[in-house]
C-alpha cells in the first residue's frame, strides 16, 4: 500500500545511510531524461514582421533561427510536467517514489506557490518536498549540486529536476535587442543516489550579485511592488545588457569548467561532451577555444530553440541522449552562466 505520509528527511528514521556498501558518500546519477516543447515554432522570418530585425543578424550574432513559443493558457509547470513525466518513464521511476521536486525557472506560474508544488500537484507525488531555484540559467546546473547535497546527507533517493521556461510572458516584443534571443520549453531529470564513482564528480558554483544589473525584471517583487505605472514603463520584462554580458559569459564559463575539471583530477582532453547552457553559438564557441575542446564534443540546439535559460541545459541533455551522444562511463561536463550573475559547471561520470 502507498504510503502518503508526508516526509521529514530524517535518514536515520528512514533507516538509510548516506554512504554506500564501500562506505564512500553517496552522489547524483541522472536515471532518466526528458524534455517537452512547445507546438508553436517563431522563425526569424516571423521575427522580421515584428521588429526592424532580419534573419541573417540574428543567424550571425547568435547561431539562432527558430525558438518554441508557448500559447496563452500554459505556464512554466505544464511545460515542466510534460518534461517530468517523460524523463520519469526513460528512467522507469513513479512519482511514488520521488523524495523531492525541484523546478529551476525564472518563469515561476506565480510568485508563490512555487512551481515544484503547482508540478507536485499536478503529477499526483504528494510525498516529496518541493522547491524552486531562482538563478537564471544556471539553475539546473545548482539544482543539481542540491541533488548531490541531498543525496550525501542520506535522506533521499530520488529526485526530480526540472529546468522549465515561459520566457515569452516575459520579453518585451517591442525590444529587439532581447525578443530574439529567448524561447520556451522544459528539460527534466530523474535523479538517484548513486556510489560516487559514477554520476555527479564535481560541480563548481558561483555568483557575483555586483553584476545583478546586467540581467533582471525590475518590478513586482518588493523592491518596485507592482502599479500601474510599473507596467506602463515595462518593468515587468526582461533587461538585458547584452555586451557586457556577452564578455562576463565567456570568462566565467571558462573559469566553471576548468574549476570542476580540476575537482575531480581531469583535464579538458577528458571530456567526451560538454553541454554548455544555449545562449549564443559566439559565446559558446569563445568558450570552447579557450577551453581547447574541439567543435565535435560540444553539443548546439540552440539554432531551434534560442535561449530557453534553466531548462536550456535539461533540454540539450536530453536530446544528446535520444541522439547517442551519451554513452556508458563518458565524461559529460555542463557548464552554465545567469542572470545574478551565476554560474556553475559539474562533470558527471555517465
Ligand atoms: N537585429 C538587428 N540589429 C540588432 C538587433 C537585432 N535583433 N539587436 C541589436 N541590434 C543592433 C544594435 O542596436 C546595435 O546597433 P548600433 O551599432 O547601431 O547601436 C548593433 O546591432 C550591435 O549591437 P550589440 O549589442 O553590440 O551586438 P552584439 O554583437 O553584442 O550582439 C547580443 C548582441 C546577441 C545580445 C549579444 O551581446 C549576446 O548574445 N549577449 C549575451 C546575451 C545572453 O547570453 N544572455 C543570456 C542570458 S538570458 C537569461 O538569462 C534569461
Amino acid at each position: 500500500m502507498r504510503d502518503d505520509r508526508p516526509r521529514y528527511g530524517n535518514s536515520s528514521e528512514r533507516g538509510m545511510t548516506n554512504r554506500g556498501p564501500e562506505g564512500a558518500v553517496r552522489t547524483a546519477r541522472v536515471l532518466g531524461t526528458g524534455s517537452f516543447m512547445p507546438e508553436r515554432v517563431l522563425t526569424n522570418h516571423d521575427l522580421e514582421g515584428m521588429v526592424d530585425t532580419s534573419d541573417e543578424w540574428i543567424r550571425e550574432r547568435t547561431g539562432i533561427r527558430e525558438r518554441r513559443i508557448a500559447d496563452e493558457k500554459t505556464a512554466s509547470s505544464d511545460l515542466a510536467a510534460g518534461a517530468a513525466r517523460r524523463a520519469m518513464a526513460d528512467a522507469g521511476v513513479d512519482t511514488s517514489e520521488l523524495d523531492a521536486i525541484m523546478v529551476a525557472t525564472v518563469t515561476p506560474d506565480s510568485a508563490f506557490p512555487c512551481t515544484a508544488c503547482v508540478l507536485q500537484a499536478a503529477l499526483g507525488a504528494p510525498r516529496t518536498m518541493a522547491m524552486d531555484l531562482s538563478t537564471a540559467c544556471s539553475g539546473f546546473v545548482y539544482g543539481l549540486e542540491m541533488a548531490r547535497g541531498l543525496f550525501a546527507v542520506g535522506s533521499y533517493r530520488k529526485i526530480l529536476l526540472v529546468g522549465a521556461e515561459c520566457l515569452s510572458k516575459i520579453v518585451d516584443w517591442t525590444d529587439r535587442s532581447t525578443c530574439v534571443l529567448l524561447g520556451d520549453g522544459a528539460g527534466a531529470v530523474v535523479l538517484g543516489a548513486s556510489e560516487p564513482e559514477r554520476g555527479v564528480l564535481s560541480t563548481v558554483l558561483g555568483a557575483d550579485g555586483t553584476q545583478g544589473k546586467l540581467l533582471m525584471l525590475p518590478a513586482g517583487g518588493s523592491r518596485i511592488p507592482t502599479t500601474h505605472e510599473t507596467v506602463d514603463a515595462k518593468l515587468h520584462m526582461l533587461k538585458m545588457a547584452g555586451s557586457e554580458l556577452f564578455k562576463v559569459a565567456v570568462r566565467v564559463l571558462v573559469k566553471a569548467a576548468e574549476d570542476a575539471l580540476a575537482g575531480c583530477g581531469m583535464g579538458i582532453e577528458d571530456v567526451d561532451l560538454m553541454i554548455p547552457h544555449q545562449a549564443n553559438s559566439r559565446i559558446i564557441d569563445a568558450a570552447a577555444k579557450r577551453l581547447g575542446i574541439p567543435e565535435d564534443k560540444v553539443f548546439l540546439n540552440l539554432e531551434r530553440y534560442g535561449n530557453t535559460s534553466a531548462a536550456s541545459i535539461p533540454i540539450a541533455l536530453d536530446e544528446a541522449c535520444r541522439q547517442g551522444r551519451v554513452h556508458d562511463g563518458d565524461i559529460v561536463l555542463l557548464d552554465a552562466f545567469g542572470g545574478g550573475l551565476t554560474w556553475g559547471a559539474s562533470v558527471i561520470r555517465w
